[in-house]
């Protein structure tokens, strides 16, 4: 019998869409045009988008199917039972609240449960759940382990909370902590799974201080396949039945449908405590909509319900990852700086360290982010000085790292695709000294990376 060592991408191609190649002179105009940030340039102006794996990914013919089969009921709608059961085969939870998506989620739930002064620990928080936590004047606090914070340490599960923090934390703030939160896998650290092991301990900590836990759910599909793939005795267990006992050990979750939902938009709330979720419930209908579709269409409950059953697949699951490790195989042999191992839906470059005459704040992952458009057409996005050094005070702290995260939506590039951007990122590594920092003309006071204005820094 043959074997294969070719990982293929695990469907065909149905329907293309288009895309457009610019001239580097029309780049360098619109990136000019747009105040030096990518989020302002227009979509049809970039050959490969790798700002974000959120929304952007392919659904497959069974979800373009399902969408006809929405039931837009204002109350009660079919869509959302067969959503809900869904939701609750995979996650066990009681209560599933729909939401447009997962930042709606989190702040429909920190709006119930926090109080001004109030902590919420977790292994890194994401931009938009920090800002939902701090804007109730709470503190967000980052407890993950300290591999996590080296980009070229490699470690099997660098996204797993320190244990020893999180129990500090607990001893010390313990009347402060509504919530314990572990994201999966850990965005902000590099797309970095958790072990189940470290979940356990989560748990047990939760458990003595009679703590809820929640779970970051959006990635939590390609987490668990991580937990197949690196951690001991779960090599023969299916991805669906290790994301199963992820969730049991929590007592709720926020999630973004549109990553491991396979979806466009959506997202949902869900939990095991009454009380909480009739406040979160309220909240709900005051701004997003009926809990039967929480300002969803009947179709989106559809696609997202489908593409939960769709992400747990092995074969999707092993495509998956296999790509992202591909790109960031290419990327350690050239010798460019990129944090280690590679995540399970990004590949970072370690933008500090490449461009280490650009101090902190002069933005080195901006100047690499606008670099790869303008010679490529690739759009990233930083995650570094620029998403986190803004301090609620006013005041810049510079954080343990400044990444460029190249995102891979699901299911939408092909192995030639990403053999370009390999190629695009190793000549914009080798061109690193002429690179410049940039910095903040205009920002506005909370998340500020989506619409900050930049100028170039001379010299
Ligand atoms: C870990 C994590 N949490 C929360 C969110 C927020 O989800 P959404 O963009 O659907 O609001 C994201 C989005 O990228 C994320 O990566």
């Amino acid at each position: 019998m043959l074997h294969f060592e070719t990982i293929i991408e695990p469907f065909r191609i149905k329907s293309v869409e288009a895309v457009k190649f610019t001239r580097r002179e029309d780049r360098v105009t619109a990136l000019a045009e747009a105040g030096y940030n990518v989020f302002r340039i227009r979509a049809e102006d970039v050959l490969i988008d790798l700002l974000t794996d959120s929304g952007t990914g392919a659904m497959s013919a069974a979800q373009w199917g399902a969408l006809l089969q929405g039931d837009e009921s204002y109350a009660g709608s079919r869509s959302f039972f067969r959503f809900r059961d869904v939701v609750q085969d995979l996650t066990g939870f009681r209560h599933v609240i729909p939401t447009h998506q997962g930042r709606a989620a989190e702040r429909i739930l920190f709006h119930s449960v926090l109080k001004a002064g109030d902590v919420v620990p977790n292994n890194n928080h994401f931009d938009t759940t920090r800002a939902n936590i701090e804007v109730e004047e709470a503190e967000a606090r980052d407890l993950v382990i300290p591999e996590g914070r080296v980009p070229a340490l490699v470690h099997p599960f660098k996204g797993n909370m320190d244990l020893a923090a999180l129990e500090r934390a607990l001893e010390a703030d313990g009347d402060r902590i509504p919530l314990v939160m572990v994201t999966v896998t850990n965005n902000t650290g590099g797309g970095q799974p958790v072990s189940l092991e470290n979940l356990k301990g989560v748990r047990m900590l939760c458990d003595r201080y009679h703590k809820p836990f929640f779970l970051d759910a959006c990635r939590f599909a390609e987490n668990a396949y991580f937990v197949k793939t690196r951690e001991q005795g779960q090599a023969s267990r299916t991805p669906k039945q290790i994301a199963r006992e992820m969730f049991s050990l929590a007592d709720g979750c926020t999630m973004s449908a549109k990553k491991d939902g396979l979806a466009n938009i959506g997202g949902f709330l869900a939990m095991n405590d009454d009380a909480w979720a009739e406040r979160c419930r309220n909240l709900l209908i005051l701004t997003e909509g009926f809990p039967t579709y929480g300002g969803l269409a009947g179709y989106d409950l559809e696609a997202v319900a489908r593409g939960l059953e769709e992400v747990v697949e092995e074969p999707y699951l092993r495509y998956r990852i296999r790509s992202i490790e591909y790109l960031h195989e290419r990327l350690v042999a050239a010798g460019v700086p990129v944090l280690r191992p590679a995540g399970g839906h990004a590949v970072y470059l370690d933008a500090r360290t490449l461009l280490s005459h650009v101090p902190p704040l002069a933005y080195p992952g901006i100047a690499l982010v606008n670099a790869l458009y303008v010679e490529a057409g690739i759009r990233g996005v930083e995650i570094g000085t620029v998403m986190f050094g803004h301090q609620p005070d006013g005041t810049e702290k510079v954080p343990a790292m400044d990444l460029v995260r190249l995102a891979i939506p699901r299911r939408v590039y092909t192995q030639s695709h990403i053999d370009y951007v390999a190629e695009a990122v190793i000549g914009v590594a080798g061109m690193k000294d002429s690179l410049r920092g940039y910095r903040i003309a205009k920002a506005p006071a909370v998340l500020r990376h989506f619409t900050a204005v930049f100028e170039p820094l001379e010299g």
